[in-house]
């Protein structure tokens, strides 16, 4: 005779365990149970109650199967429970070391079960959209203090998204998007389930239909006009792109409206770009002096939103756009051409941080283009090391400079300055993942460890700071530019190459 088990949800992994110690208690095979959840139809048979009698027995069960059974069992295959009991039961008695056995059918289909479970989490992250609305008060007297106040339609802003995710997610996945977006008031729809998240408790609701959530907000425009911006016709790639995006996605961007139109120009644009060559110097300068107006954003814009994402490329190119977009942006940098933001690979080893960009580096958008960027080059590659391998940025990303007749003088930035930039230096580093950070100068030090360090006293010294990062402390290039004799540039030149030398052989 078999047993029916009725679970109160589709991904409630501990009713799931307290079943399965009491199948377990009462020795029932794996082949005698039968699995539903509340609200399925019933089975043929529908299955005989486990008896009460059996109780719970804890059972000494590896960890590697717990955390995958705990994520598989979000997965919408109607055999999860069945196959998880059954990989439970072979273990208890006596394949301890199963888990381990990789070419086990079982094992085969609970670790491609986790694989889709994580994956669809992963684009869920990725390609969800929030857009806000305004909630209109309720004109029902006596309903703003009710329990009910705080609720999915209660008034005020509320940021709504639409997903349909391939499994039972949302309920994990809530936790992601509470830590990003904590003290935003929020909803999420699917199909099959809603969450709704009002600054401090989480309510999970019936599903909900693509329709409720709004397709349109104020800063779609903001995000697409970025996109189209950063998107580089001549490093098109469309088979990488639809694996990294796939298609199924692209109704909830907002930047995919505008992909197959990119798309289409992209061969045109890139012939124009080569047709066109290098502008000038001189008329790139022209069309820089008006003083750039930091990009409008909407008032109250959660710049946060841009950080859902956690692929790092994506990641990385929303970072800069939040940054380009801030509203609080220092007022000084309104006069800098634009913002100059790090370059080089994700995952580079070493990560080298400067000041701030200098003149030509301001023009050109790039970091260490000008003359301590040239510096920097010819010491690099002494010391054996390939530039575009490595990752260079600034402590800070706008060029501050004092106008005098018609240059603009280099004003060094202040505590006040390396201290707004900080934040965003550090989440920039945490993308790269960098094996080492050099510091190139004392504002970058600063900037790496919050504390004005002399650069005399801890040159070459290794340093742990407090985000666990480990940085290697040298002079800046320009101080070399600096020296007055051919002596002691030629002196200090050669302890800067060694000190490049030093840091590569830390991560050779
Ligand atoms: N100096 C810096 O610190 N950074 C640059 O990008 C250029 C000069």
């Amino acid at each position: 005779m078999s047993i029916g088990i009725l679970l109160p949800g589709q991904a409630d992994f501990v009713a799931w365990r307290q079943q399965a110690r009491r199948l377990l208690a009462a020795a029932v095979p794996p082949e005698q149970v039968e699995w539903r959840v509340v609200g399925d139809p019933p089975g043929l048979f529908g299955g005989a109650p486990l008896p009460a009698e059996a109780a719970p027995v804890t059972a000494s069960v590896p960890r590697a199967f717990l955390d995958q059974a705990e994520v598989a069992i979000r997965h919408r295959d109607p055999e999860r429970f069945a196959l998880l009991y059954r990989i439970l039961w072979r273990i208890v008695r006596g394949e301890h070391g199963l888990m381990q056995v990789a070419t086990d059918a079982d094992i085969v289909r609970l670790q491609a079960m986790t694989k889709a479970v994580r994956r669809d989490a992963h684009k869920m992250h990725a390609f969800l959209r929030f857009r806000g609305i305004e909630m209109p008060a309720r004109s029902v007297e006596g309903e703003a203090g009710s329990p009910e106040a705080a609720g999915p339609d209660s008034p005020g802003e509320r940021y709504v998204a639409w997903f349909e995710p391939d499994h039972h997610i949302l309920e994990a996945e809530t936790g992601f998007f509470i830590r990003r977006f904590a003290a935003l008031r929020w909803s999420i729809l699917t199909p099959e389930a809603s969450a709704h998240w009002d600054g401090e408790t989480l309510r999970m609701g019936a599903g909900g239909s693509r329709a409720e959530a709004p397709s349109e907000d104020a800063h779609e425009e903001l995000w697409r006009a970025y996109y189209r911006s950063i998107f580089n016709p001549a490093r098109m790639k469309p088979a990488a792109m639809r694996a990294e995006m796939p298609v199924k996605y692209w109704k909830n961007l907002p930047e995919a409206r505008d992909i197959p139109r990119l798309m289409a120009e992209a061969p045109q644009r890139v012939a124009e770009m080569v047709a066109r060559g290098a502008t000038p110097a001189a008329e790139r300068r022209q069309r820089f002096v008006q003083p750039a107006a930091p990009p409008a954003v909407a008032e109250g814009m959660p710049a946060d939103l841009f950080s859902q994402i956690d692929d790092p490329a994506t990641a990385m190119a929303a970072l800069r756009a939040e940054m380009t977009a801030r509203p609080d942006l220092p007022e000084w940098t309104r006069a800098a051409t634009q913002m100059v933001f790090g370059e080089g690979p994700i995952g580079a080893p070493l990560l080298f941080v400067g000041e701030q960009p200098g003149d030509e580096e301001d023009l050109a958008g790039r970091p260490f283009v000008g003359p301590a960027g040239r510096m920097f080059d010819r010491a690099a590659t002494e010391a054996g090391i390939d530039r575009p391998a490595a990752y260079v940025t600034n402590a800070v990303k706008h060029f501050k400079f004092k106008p005098t007749g018609r240059r603009r003088l280099h004003e060094s930035p202040n505590a006040g300055d390396i201290t707004w930039y900080r934040p965003f230096l550090k989440r920039e580093i945490e993308l790269v993942a960098p094996r080492l950070v050099v510091s190139l100068g004392a504002t970058a030090l600063r900037a790496l460890t919050g504390k004005p360090l002399a650069i005399t006293k801890v040159r070459g010294e290794l340093i742990e700071t407090a985000d666990g990062l480990r940085v290697f402390p040298t002079v800046h290039p320009s101080y070399l530019l600096r020296l007055p004799d051919p002596e002691s540039k030629e002196r200090e030149y050669a302890r800067f190459v060694a000190d490049l030398r030093a840091a590569q052989r830390e991560v050779a």
